[in-house]
């Protein structure tokens, strides 16, 4: 995508009353571009950017991504106030922690609503625009447990394995158009993310799992610690957009792309390992 240079851009961001999603709408609009900005709380986010920023290129609204007509208006309204439309940031998010035979059907749905429903409510919404002007950037913030999944996270990675094999199709579908789209894979970064307010816990816990009740109290106790800055992290997924280069996979952190790398050499060995065997069920080749 050329990013535009004539005028200031014009982002749509998820998410953005906290975290990541702050840094993000605070640095675009000291850059100058116009921001649409979502969040379940229009107040909450006017609050939290403060009077010492400009807000006159942003425009907050209140949404609830699981529903259609909600996003679809909140795209509408983006192209009418800005005249177009440059750059979508899915970002929004929430953690999950819990033994898969402890999480609930409701936390299941809940965290698959926000996690793929709403960001695909996104896509569909943006993604005419896009393709109609040939250009566009679509980011959608996964996480490192999108690519590797550890015990106790497995409905945060469910959610974030679904969003990046949605992202590295939809990558390959609209790169023809002109649009281009880049997975975000934060490590730990200090945000409200592991606070004991926003992580989620199931309803009810089993005696079985001691490690994973050890894993929360940990997490827990590594909020204000994390190695990732949100401030630098905003500032990446900035510069990747702004510069239109990089690859598909855009890792956030030293712990993020240690983590990814393990990832990656176990399964190798795993296909390694069955070489042999796969091709066992093959149709014999026609001669
Ligand atoms: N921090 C980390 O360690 C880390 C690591 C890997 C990936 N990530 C990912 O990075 C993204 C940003 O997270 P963060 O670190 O900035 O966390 P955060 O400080 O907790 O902020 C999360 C944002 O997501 C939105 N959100 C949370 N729960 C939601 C729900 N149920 N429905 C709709 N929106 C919801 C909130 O928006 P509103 O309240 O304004 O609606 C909030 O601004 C998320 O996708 C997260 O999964 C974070």
């Amino acid at each position: 995508m050329a990013y535009p240079t004539d005028r200031p851009a014009i982002w749509f961001v998820t998410g953005t009353s906290r975290g990541l999603g702050l840094d993000l709408v605070r640095q675009l609009l000291e850059r100058g571009d116009a921001v649409t900005a979502t969040t379940r709380s229009g107040e909450r986010l006017l609050a939290a950017l403060g009077d010492g920023v400009d807000t006159s290129r942003l425009l907050p609204l209140t949404v609830d991504l699981r529903d259609e007509e909600q996003v679809a208006a909140a795209v509408r309204k983006t192209t009418e106030r800005f005249g177009g439309l440059d750059a979508v940031v899915n970002n929004a998010g929430y953690g999950y922690l819990a033994a898969v035979e402890e999480t609930g059907d409701r936390d299941v749905r809940d965290m698959l609503d926000v996690q793929v429903v709403g960001v695909w409510n996104v896509l569909r919404a943006a993604l005419p625009v896009l393709r109609a002007q040939r250009s566009g950037h679509i980011v959608n913030v996964s996480s490192v447990l999108g690519l590797t999944a550890v015990p106790g996270w497995a409905l945060y990675c469910a959610g974030k394995f679904a969003l990046e094999g949605l992202s590295e199709a939809l990558a390959a579908e609209v790169a023809d158009f002109g649009v281009d789209v880049t997975i975000v894979e934060p490590g730990y970064f200090r945000t409200d993310f592991l606070t004991r307010d926003f992580l989620a816990l199931p309803e009810n816990t089993t005696a079985h799992y001691p490690a994973i009740r050890g894993m929360v109290a940990q997490h827990l106790e590594l909020q204000g610690k994390q190695l990732g800055d949100p401030v630098k992290g905003a500032a990446a997924v900035i510069d990747r957009v702004v510069t239109g280069e990089g690859p598909l996979r855009q890792l956030l952190g030293s712990d993020s792309h240690a983590y990814a790398t393990a990832k990656v050499r176990a399964l190798q060995d795993n296909l390694d390992a069955v070489a042999a065997t796969a091709p066992a069920t093959d149709h014999p080749a026609a001669v």
